[in-house]
């Protein structure tokens, strides 16, 4: 690289964090987890709580359920005497259900060491808390310098510096110009204040340039490419997977499952089924069994389509027998919800 590019990077590394915090400073979003902007740290459970939630999830969808736990359990020391099954049926919707099961593993380890740790590195001993959430919590509740880069960061900053390699090959080289912008004071307000600026205003459509506090550092603005980063090598088609969920109920009863601790919706509460997990099983009981229709689901790393398939409840050979005025279906994962709609 030219020393005028190095020149040119250097100078938009010391003035991106004083702007950017300027910026938050006026415009923050207000959000259950988070202090207001210059105020002291919140208190480490809700921000741990909140970033975990937050892996993969939406801040519109996570707010309702960062308000529940919070209620049902205010300290970290209340999570981990929860009752784990209660703890997943809370879950329920959110997705990612091993974050559930961590959630719970890592309450009980904190609260048997009398306290979160207050470093990156320690924190991502614990079960869940991975490279981007040790940063997060590090940063936000402990005011660490540490740099955290998620989904938000890296398309702020391949713009910042007019990063051209598509991702996830220029993951590495975004980190590295991420961390050349990390300030010394209020690393957990700049990194809010990242992800604030990428979720409204360096948006992946239609950024809002004309308002942003970044505007006259930008090299993609400059070079007028800012939407069209950061490019992304293209995505291997998702497989498609195939399986049957069986529905056996009758007026008072419904047939449930508790699924494997292990595994695609690992520990959840879900109708018997087979095929698309790996698994061969007969139906938990016999039929007749009458076809309801057909399930579509999106997970990670593949598509799935699954038959419904309903019968009056008799005499099954696996699974729960659960009374019906016991049943919330909203304790049931998305997939399941999916498929009692159809059955029900
Ligand atoms: N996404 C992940 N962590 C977040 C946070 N603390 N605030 C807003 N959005 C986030």
């Amino acid at each position: 690289m030219s020393t005028g590019a190095n020149l040119r990077e250097t100078a938009v590394s010391q003035q991106a964090a004083p702007r950017l915090l300027e910026w938050y400073d006026r415009h923050a979003r207000v959000l259950p987890w988070r202090a207001p902007p210059g105020a002291p740290a919140m208190d480490p459970y809700r921000v741990w709580l909140s970033e975990i939630m937050l892996q993969q999830t939406t801040v519109a969808a996570v707010k309702s359920y960062f308000q529940r736990f919070t209620a049902l359990w205010p300290t970290v020391q209340a999570l981990a005497a929860a009752d784990e099954a209660q703890v997943m049926a809370e879950w329920a919707g959110l997705g990612y259900y091993a974050r559930a099961r961590n959630l719970v593993a890592c309450a009980r380890q904190v609260a048997a060491a009398r306290g979160f740790p207050d470093t990156r590195e320690a924190l991502a001993q614990l079960p869940g808390i991975g490279p981007y959430t040790s940063a997060a919590i590090a940063a936000i509740a402990f005011d660490q310098p540490e740099t955290v880069v998620d989904g938000n960061v890296e398309r702020v900053v391949s713009r910042l510096f007019a990063v051209l390699t598509p991702l996830p090959a220029a993951r590495r080289e975004l980190t590295e110009l991420a961390s050349t912008l990390t300030p010394q004071a209020r690393p957990g307000d700049f990194a809010q204040a990242m992800m604030d600026l990428g979720a409204t205003i360096c948006t992946p459509r239609n950024p809002a340039c004309g308002i942003c506090p970044l505007m006259d550092l930008c090299a993609a603005r400059a070079q007028g490419i800012a939407p069209e980063l950061p490019r992304k090598a293209p995505k291997a088609a998702k497989p498609l997977r195939t399986g049957t969920a069986w529905v056996a109920l009758d007026d008072r009863a419904v047939l449930l499952e508790r699924r494997p601790a292990r595994g695609l919706l690992g520990g959840t509460l879900a109708f018997p089924t087979s095929g698309w997990d790996g698994t061969d099983l007969p139906p938990p009981q016999d039929g007749p069994w009458d076809a309801a229709g057909e399930v579509r689901h999106v997970f990670t790393h593949f598509e799935l389509r699954l038959s419904v398939l309903c019968a009056p409840l008799a005499n099954p050979t696996r699974g729960e027998v659960t009374p019906r005025d016991g049943f919330d279906p909203n304790t049931l994962p998305g997939l399941m919800r999916k498929v009692w709609a159809l059955a029900s």
